[in-house]
């Protein structure tokens, strides 16, 4: 990640400087490149760092190939991991093996499960130990894929989550607008009891477009958050975009290129989505600030570094 000057706090993130190549380069197994929605890295770095101290326990819900446990444990935070595909889980165990072995110090644990039965699942000896929980909704399908068009018709792969051959009915990319909101507000209700006093839930999300009509995942990841009884403590942007001799340089996907241009196209004034929306909940029930260490992920014997 770039070094950001000291002062306060900014609500804009730019952690768009360096390519998502050049940020997963190395830093993940062969195979990761196939999940449709993964986290940028220094976007996840940036908000590990701002909100936690090395030895604090981050907790991803729905972690995906494990971005999020990745740069908790190459910052030296110790982080848990849930996910509902078995592929998923399995590259996120992998790349987090990879970390320890190119010495991240921070130590993880991956667990498949549904998160939105949180807080089960979860060892009970964590719960309250979680400084921050950190995550990112599963997207619409029209956002996500990669496209090959060097053999006949263009064609896209890699946009579905399913990993194990069938679709899980729990899976929250499958649930449609409203099972989304609600298995949102399901999983966010859930992570409360894992929360240290102090601890905080943070949701990086974007808008995205179906049929040119926006899809405004980052209200539904409030209202969801509010209705589960969570503070809306922040919110902030972060810009994807880099800055290049002082203008924005747009990094977008494939499609997200097209569905700006078919909107516009059909008269509507779209603009090309740029950022992530970063809402910052508190439980109210735990706002008493706490820095006592958390005693560990269980299931790690003593001295045992590797990923459990
Ligand atoms: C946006 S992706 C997270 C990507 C992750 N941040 C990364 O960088 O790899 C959302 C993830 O939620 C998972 N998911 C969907 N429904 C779930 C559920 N009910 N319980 C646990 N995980 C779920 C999907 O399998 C997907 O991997």
């Amino acid at each position: 990640m770039a070094e950001m000057a000291p002062g306060p706090r900014l609500s804009v993130l730019f952690v768009g400087q360096r390519s998502l190549a050049a940020q997963r380069r190395g830093r993940f197994v062969a195979g990761s490149g196939a999940h449709p929605a993964r986290m940028a890295p220094d976007l996840a770095a940036a908000l590990i760092g701002d909100y936690t101290h090395p030895g604090d326990l981050v907790f991803d819900p729905l972690a995906g190939i494990g971005t999020t446990l990745v740069e908790a444990v190459h910052l030296g935070r110790d982080a848990l991991g849930m996910d509902i595909e078995p592929g998923w889980v399995s590259l996120a165990r992998a790349n987090v093996a990879l970390a320890r072995s190119q010495g991240a110090t921070g130590t993880a644990k991956v667990i498949k499960g549904d998160a939105t039965r949180l807080p089960t699942r979860v060892p009970t000896a964590l719960r309250g130990t979680v400084s921050l929980v950190l995550t990112s909704p599963p997207y619409g399908p029209t956002m996500h894929g990669r496209i090959e068009h060097r053999h006949g018709p263009l064609t896209r792969f890699h946009n579905t989550y399913t990993t194990g051959g069938t679709r899980t009915g729990a899976n929250l990319a499958h649930a449609g607008r409203r099972g989304l909101a609600d298995g949102i507000g399901a999983v966010l209700a859930g992570c409360v009891p894992l929360l240290k006093p102090g601890g905080l839930i943070v949701v990086a999300s974007r808008p995205w477009r179906r049929d040119g009509h926006l899809v405004d995942i980052p209200g539904q990841v409030i209202t969801a958050g509010l209705e589960a009884g969570l503070l809306l403590v922040d919110c902030r942007r972060a810009v994807h975009a880099a800055l290049r001799d002082g203008h924005l340089s747009a990094r977008h996907t494939f499609f997200q290129l097209v569905a700006a241009r078919k909107a516009r196209l059909a008269g509507r004034p779209v603009s090309l989505i740029q950022h992530d929306d970063i809402a910052v909940f508190q439980s109210p029930l735990k706002c008493r600030s706490s820095r006592e260490p958390h005693r560990g992920v269980p299931a790690h014997r003593p001295g045992d570094r590797r990923q459990a």
